[in-house]
């Protein structure tokens, strides 16, 4: 949530901030700003609206500062205007910040501030830290120590860059529950709050952890705790290149994204999958093996599709594996004084690996002495770092809000999961070669979906673009899909949608289906088939319009349909990671044809740093 970009360097800063904040765009989109010293004191550009609002008021400058500071928000406290933009300053004006993050005891430190005779012009949380490390720099002269004891007193989350007019071969970050990556090259120091605002630049970086800073200058970088104690950085290489970062031909992430699939969902699998000896290898694992042995239970936390993939997995563990599967939102376990036992595993799922409600739930579970693991794609996350072991899914960047490709190698991961705790219980290696086998042609069953249900879902989108709401149903694995379907829906085009289990209808929903309901029926050839029939006459018999997924050559479902949307046959347990495609796209061509900004949905950003 919120971007953060800074340089110090030999490079001209300003097109280098702009350029950082246009790939960190999809992070928080509803206000930006720059800061670089100029003249003797700070040039700070700052307006609502885009990252290009604010490049077209800057297009015309040729400031020469090599380093400064950028962020791109979405709002927490304050609405999104420009006064409320990041950067903020101290009460001088020669001191700005950036900061991503959430300062809890801001009414208390403004509250002394005020009394001291300091004023403010935002009503952010930001700027009372600003004017806060701006009075203690009054107080010792010393632009780090300010910093240091000023975050010493802070409440709440950050991650950060200061900059001073007084000090044009300075930058400080810090972090604390709010990444911090720093990008090293040769003489020069990118700051930012994720990697894609560094990979054109270096592929050389390290991680701040909770708690430490960065006192960077162009001659070198030194680590610290906010307590002053030295730590080193551990230089790391990014595995991704600036092509997975750009949209590389497609109109929109999304639709670039929805196609990488078949190459996310190999690249989730590659090495993994032992076919001959109906096994897996997850060698992130290793380190907990006979904790998963002797497991009783397992808990999966998470919150969006995140936790829609944690409840694919549910079915899958309990079904392969015969252990207890819970899928519990994050935001409820942290706070429901959760009951765990020795042998619990608590699994979180998180694409960002930042996600303020999952963290938490991975800190509660480990104050509770409970293994946690960690099925992340974001290498070097707040949630991979503080899991005691986990599997990343290895998807590349996901840039598009709403999340396609994750979420599908999060199924893949799941499946290797429940494949391994199988093979550690009572699943045969023939039945699981079976598996293996059908998990390994997955990625071209996905390239033909979307080779053959791409235009079709765009025709239907065009007809269903003006409806009001719309209803997924699904049964037993596909139940899931029927709830990401929805929340596609939902969170790019803004039409109100439900996912519900097809035999809930009856008890409810059924009451809002009349000629205008488009009803989507996942309905793939599996053990629930027939009862899904059902559910579909009871629909056509309410005059509902029915867009039904449907297993390749089913003409008995196709006869209840309006629309129908096939998909290949594959063994029933791995049909969500097929049958979330044509929703994923019916999702994307219908925001489009409605006109929405598909990759920057209204309120929302790609990771959710606060509570
Ligand atoms: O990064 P995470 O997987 O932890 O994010 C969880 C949710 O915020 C996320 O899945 C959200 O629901 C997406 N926008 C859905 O498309």
């Amino acid at each position: 949530m919120c971007g953060i970009v800074g340089y110090i360097g030999h490079r001209r800063a300003l097109p280098l901030l702009l350029n950082g904040l246009r790939r960190l765009e999809y992070r928080g989109y509803d206000s930006a700003g720059i800061a670089v010293p100029h003249g003797g004191g700070l040039f700070i550009a700052k307006r609502a609206g885009t990252v290009a609002h604010l490049a077209a008021m800057l297009e015309h400058l040729n400031l020469p500062a090599t380093m400064g500071i950028g962020h791109t928000r979405w709002a927490t406290h304050g609405e999104p205007i420009d006064r409320n933009a990041h950067p903020h300053t101290d009460a001088t004006g020669r001191i700005a910040i950036v900061h991503n993050g959430i300062i809890e005891n801001h009414a208390i430190l403004k509250a002394k501030l005020l009394e001291d005779g300091y004023g403010f012009v935002s009503d952010t949380d930001t700027e009372v830290l600003a004017v806060f490390i701006g009075a203690l720099y009054q107080q010792y002269g010393d632009l780090e120590l300010a910093v240091r004891t000023a975050l010493s007193e802070v409440e709440g989350t950050f991650g950060l860059v200061v900059l001073s007019a007084d000090h044009p071969d300075l930058l400080i970050a810090a972090r604390r529950g709010s990444p911090i990556v720093i990008g090293v090259g040769d003489g020069e120091y990118i700051v930012a709050s994720d990697a894609t605002a560094i990979v054109e630049y270096t592929r050389s970086v390290f991680y701040l952890s909770d708690d430490e800073m960065a006192v960077i200058t162009r001659a070198g970088c030194q680590t610290k705790t906010i307590e002053d104690i030295p730590t080193s950085a551990q230089l790391l290489e990014l595995e991704f290149d600036l092509e997975r970062i750009e949209k590389g031909g497609f109109p929109h992430f999304m639709l670039k994204e929805i196609y990488e699939q078949p190459t996310t969902f190999r690249d989730a699998c590659r090495g993994r999958l032992l076919l001959q000896e109906g096994n897996v290898k997850l060698g992130g694992l290793r380190s907990v093996e006979e904790q998963l042995r002797q497991a009783r239970r397992l808990i999966f936390t998470a919150c969006g599709t995140s936790w829609h993939a944690a409840l694919v997995g549910e079915y899958w563990i309990e079904q392969l594996a015969r252990l207890p599967v819970e899928v519990e939102y994050a935001s409820e376990f942290r706070y429901r004084n959760p009951v765990l036992y020795p042998d619990d595993i608590v699994i979180a799922i998180s694409q960002s690996g930042e996600t303020a409600d999952t963290l938490a739930a991975v800190r509660e579970a480990k104050l509770r002495g409970a293994t946690v693991l960690g099925i992340v794609n974001v290498v070097g996350s707040s949630i991979a770092r503080e899991t005691d072991a986990g599997v990343y899914i290895h998807a590349g960047p996901e840039i598009g809000v709403a999340s396609t490709k994750a979420f599908t190698s999060q199924l893949a991961v799941l499946m290797l999961l429940a494949l391994y705790l199988g093979r550690m219980r009572h699943l045969s290696p023939t039945d699981a070669r079976e598996i293996a086998q059908e998990l390994a042609r997955i990625p071209e069953k996905l390239q033909y979906v979307l080779d053959t249900t791409a235009e079709l879902t765009r025709e239907i989108a065009h007809l269903y673009a003006h409806a009001q709401n719309f209803l997924y149903l699904g049964r037993g694995v596909n139940f899931p899909i029927a709830l990401e379907g929805a929340l596609k829906m939902k969170e790019i085009s803004y039409i109100h949608a439900e996912g519900y289990p097809a035999a809930e209808m009856k008890h409810g929903p059924i009451a809002l289906i009349d000629e205008n309901m488009p009803v989507v029926v996942i309905v793939p050839r599996d053990e629930l088939y027939e009862k899904v029939l059902s559910n579909m006459e009871e629909i056509r018999a309410r005059r509902g319009k029915i867009i039904a997924i449907v297993t390749e050559g089913d003409v008995a479902a196709a006869r209840l349909a309006t629309h129908v949307i096939p998909i290949p046959e594959t063994l029933p347990l791995l049909t969500p990671i097929l049958s979330v495609v044509p929703l994923q796209l019916l999702a994307y061509y219908t925001a489009v044809e409605r006109g929405c900004n598909v990759d920057m949905p209204r309120n929302l950003a790609k990771s959710v740093t606060v509570e």
